[in-house]
């Protein structure tokens, strides 16, 4: 059954709520901006294309329910609902990009016709994520060869794209294609995407797949298990570097080291081409109680300082290629002023 991780029902927005994941499948119904931009924070949604679908929709909610015919007094409340929006989640550029182009769709004569731009925006925004992430595994799936074991990192599947993945698209198509692989997941601390998410969505697809913690990727990579790694993004800077998951450079470097592909598959929405390097991606730093808690529970001492930055960057030197909708960038592209298609 096809994996609807957002869903516009025409004047509210249906989410999966990823937090409850794999224990429970249920679903949230929003039918403000608000709980919009609290899902986001809280995760209910994830991913960074699924955070600029979810925002966009936020938008063309929030719009529907301003109350004033007044195009001046709605377009200065659109502001604020944007606003909020923006201040969700700082590293997934996908969020500013959907935002920016909610903001280009908001004219009009009239505020019943921009609010009906601004639906229509949302649904477009969605609809291109879903075809880009279709052609860009279509596209990946040739890097990966029959018998291959991949690891990957996070969650970059349909629910991180509400649409057909990234890395685990690749994974997908490359499985249609008839290729036998199969795939190594990081259990991904500390919310455990990997384990909850990625390990779901797999065996729901009945693809092979084995658990480690993050730790153990340098084990196997020794051994000779790994033949490549396949991670998302949510921020591509301008030279290629690569912000994802906390965790990804650790697992680039290691798989430099074994002489292992590691390749990045993102929608060019995931491009930032306004920043030179990934040095000025902001790292959205989370609550301590994701490390000392899991799930609720408390697994370090009381009082106990943390850090918990929710991604690193990986520079492009240990990217082998990135993959996108609109062709591979080979490790030989990479670090040039401006990503081009190869
Ligand atoms: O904190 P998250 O779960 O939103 O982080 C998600 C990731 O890092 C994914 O790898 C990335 O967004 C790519 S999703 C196609």
């Amino acid at each position: 059954m096809e994996l609807k991780a957002v869903e516009w029902l025409g004047d509210k927005l249906k989410l999966l709520d990823q937090r409850k994941l794999p224990h429970e499948e249920s679903f949230v119904i929003l039918a403000d901006y608000q709980d919009v931009a609290l899902a986001i924070k809280e995760m209910k949604v994830r991913g960074a294309p699924a955070i600029g679908i979810a925002a966009a929709y936020g938008i063309a909610l929030g719009a529907q329910n301003i109350e004033t015919t007044d195009k001046d007094r709605f377009l200065s409340l659109l502001d604020q609902i944007i606003q909020a929006l923006a201040t969700t989640r700082p590293t997934a550029v996908n969020l500013f990009q959907a935002i920016s182009k909610m903001k280009t769709a908001a004219t009009g004569d009239s505020v019943p016709e921009i609010r009906e731009r601004l639906i229509n925006e949302a649904k477009r925004i969605h609809q291109e994520e879903i075809e880009a992430t279709k052609r860009l595994s279509h596209l990946g799936a040739q890097l990966i060869r029959d018998g291959f074991t991949i690891l990957t990192h996070c969650n970059a599947g349909a629910l991180a794209t509400a649409g057909y993945g990234t890395a685990l698209g690749i994974i997908k198509a490359a499985r249609q294609q008839g290729k036998r692989i199969s795939v190594f997941i990081t259990e991904t601390r500390p919310l455990l995407q990997g384990a909850r998410l990625t390990a779901w969505e797999l065996m729901r697809a009945h693809i092979p797949v084995t658990l480690i913690t993050d730790s153990m990727a340098g084990y196997f990579m020794k051994q000779e298990k790994i033949d490549c790694v396949v991670v998302g993004a949510d921020r591509i800077a301008a030279n290629g570097d690569v912000a994802n998951k906390i965790g990804t450079y650790t697992l680039a470097v290691l798989a430099k080291e074994n002489g292992i592909p590691f390749y990045v598959a993102a929608p060019t929405s995931t491009i930032d081409l306004s920043l030179a390097s990934g040095d000025k991606i902001p790292i959205e730093e989370r609550e301590a109680t994701e490390l000392t808690h899991i799930q609720g529970v408390p697994i370090a001492p009381a009082g106990i300082a943390a850090a918990n930055p929710a991604f690193d960057v990986t520079p492009h030197d240990y990217v082998s290629a990135i993959i996108t909708e609109k062709g591979i960038m080979r490790r030989s592209h990479l670090g040039a002023p401006g990503l081009s298609d190869s």
